[in-house]
């Protein structure tokens, strides 16, 4: 087994989704149902055979212009460099194998080391907090149900190519009654005022701008804003033999490239959010509550690297905006969370080189824990301050990792909703993450550490963010496609 891999990553092999930010502008999900297995896969094979004009290509996670002719209006000799105006990719849950009959054809199929993926979903969902109101009986469109067997994800660069990709998929979905629609749900970038015009910003609903921390993986493409951390080794997040925690699923040529996407739907009570900011407003500046309970200001710039301002003088440029830790090698930095208070979301979820419970030395990483998102925002840009308009607002995307136990599960389980994994610091019982924890009012605690007396603290506080649906989806890559079309 190889500590660091030197391997060369398959680019042209392994969905465009895993290792590539598409930056673009909105996004249509599609949850399909296999109907009539052949035609089903054979649709999958379609969508990889490299002819364009019979249906849409998956994207890979080669450089833009590979596979996509140069359309109306563009220079073929510029055809290199130019973006393609859509890009597709696949994911299909254990049940959807089932149904296209994958089990049945392959009897040497094993995904021995990925009980989470073949439990699916809806099994492991209260060992992730999705309880009471977020549990899979209130999912939405068949999530969770076992006919929820393929998800397909349209982005688009405009309108015009969401609805026209979108009407060429519909069509091909149903062709030899390969597929039954049922449930879509779309995103898009929340909008801006910029000179007077409406412009996409890289934001989520809570007002913070969001996509700043992404993994560098060894031998992968860059991750567009600088990571500043250890680079992960490329098998956290593609599946391959080197793997030092899991055996590739079997047979190869199925594993081999592929990943694992934990597809999710967050409703976000964005009314409740900023009311629940407000009303501890004579205990602490609104801004600065927002920004310890993320980790960062909600512009971005980390309470690590500036713990009073949002807007240090001489300002922190996009590219040091991960540059930080919160413990170094040799102990010093922010180990007590003073400045950024251990039970931040950002730290809680990445804690870098601080040592948590059971790993880690100053300094280190807790890369093998790390997670690739990909996400839009559902519904429209909310204005602080306006009465609630009763539009569902939140964020769906998926949450990329080869090993859905060790990675997104183990976040939510050990970090997220825990109080106890950081072994130096003593965190209330009762503390979670206040963003996306499974808080409830009765006793709910945030704290934040003061350099002299107890913590400042704050309560009473119940969750923000509701599930609204799951899917954990194998992301296979351009030959695993390949295969299943000619089973
Ligand atoms: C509606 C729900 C959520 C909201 C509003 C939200 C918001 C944010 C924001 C604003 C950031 C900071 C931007 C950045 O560092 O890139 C962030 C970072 C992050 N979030 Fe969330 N998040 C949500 C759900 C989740 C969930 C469910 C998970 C884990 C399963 C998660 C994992 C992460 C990770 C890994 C980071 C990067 C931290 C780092 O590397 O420093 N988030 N999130």
């Amino acid at each position: 087994m190889n500590a660091m891999s030197t391997s060369k990553l398959d680019l042209e092999d392994i969905q465009g989704l895993i290792l590539r930010g598409y930056r673009m502008p909105m996004v249509r999900y599609y949850l399909l149902k296999v109907k009539t297995p052949a035609a089903a896969r054979a649709l999958l094979g379609r969508l990889v055979s490299g002819e364009e004009k019979d249906a849409p290509q998956v994207t890979t996670a080669e450089e833009w212009q590979v596979g996509f002719a140069p359309g109306p209006g563009d220079d073929p000799s510029a055809s290199p460099c130019r973006r393609p105006d859509y890009c597709l990719n696949v994911g299909i849950t254990w049940p959807g194998l089932v149904a296209l009959e994958v089990s049945d054809r392959v009897p040497a199929l094993s995904f021995k080391s990925f009980t989470a993926f073949v439990e699916g979903a809806a099994q492991r969902a209260e060992r992730v907090g999705d309880k009471g109101l977020n549990a899979p009986e209130h999912w939405i469109g068949g999530f969770g149900t076992g006919s929820d067997h393929v998800m397909v994800t349209l982005h688009a660069l405009s309108f015009e190519a969401l609805r026209s990709y979108a009407l060429r998929l519909t069509a091909l979905f149903e062709q030899g009654g390969a597929f039954e629609q049922l449930w879509h749900g779309d995103g898009m970038a929340l909008l801006e005022i910029q000179d007077g015009k409406p412009v996409p910003v890289p934001k989520v609903h809570f007002g913070y701008v969001d996509a700043i921390s992404t993994p560098t993986i060894r031998g992968g493409p860059e991750p567009t804003q600088p990571d500043h951390q250890e680079p992960c080794e490329p098998w956290l997040f593609v599946l391959l033999e080197e793997a030092e925690n899991y055996y590739l699923p079997e047979p190869p040529q199925l594993g081999r490239n592929g990943s694992f996407g934990v597809f999710k739907m967050m409703r976000q009570d964005v009314v409740g959010f900023e009311s629940f900011l407000q009303s501890n407003k004579d205990t602490i500046n609104p801004e600065l509550l927002a920004a310890k309970i993320m980790g960062r200001w909600r512009n971005g710039v980390p309470l690590a690297l500036s713990p009073d301002t949002d807007s240090p003088e001489g300002g922190i440029s996009p590219e040091r905006l991960n540059d930080f830790e919160y413990v170094n090698q040799d102990g010093s930095g922010d180990p007590r969370g003073l400045r950024c208070p251990v039970g931040s979301h950002i730290r809680r979820v990445n804690p870098r080189g601080q040592p948590v419970t059971g790993q880690g030395r100053p300094g280190g990483s807790n890369n093998s824990h790390r997670l690739i998102r990909r996400g839009l925002p559902y519904g429209p840009t909310y204005i602080p301050g306006q009465p609630d308009d009763g539009i569902e607002r939140g964020l769906l995307g998926y949450f990329v990792n080869s090993n859905i136990e060790n990675q997104y599960e183990f976040i939510l389980k050990q970090w997220v909703d825990d109080a106890a994994f950081v072994g130096s610091v003593r965190l209330n019982p009762n503390s979670k993450d206040v963003v996306i924890g499974h808080n409830d009012a009765a006793g709910s605690i945030f704290e934040m550490p003061q350099p002299q007396g107890p913590p400042l603290r704050i309560n009473g506080f119940s969750n923000f963010v509701t599930t609204q649906a799951v899917a954990y989806c194998f992301l296979p890559s351009v030959t695993a496609l390949k295969f299943i079309a000619g089973l």
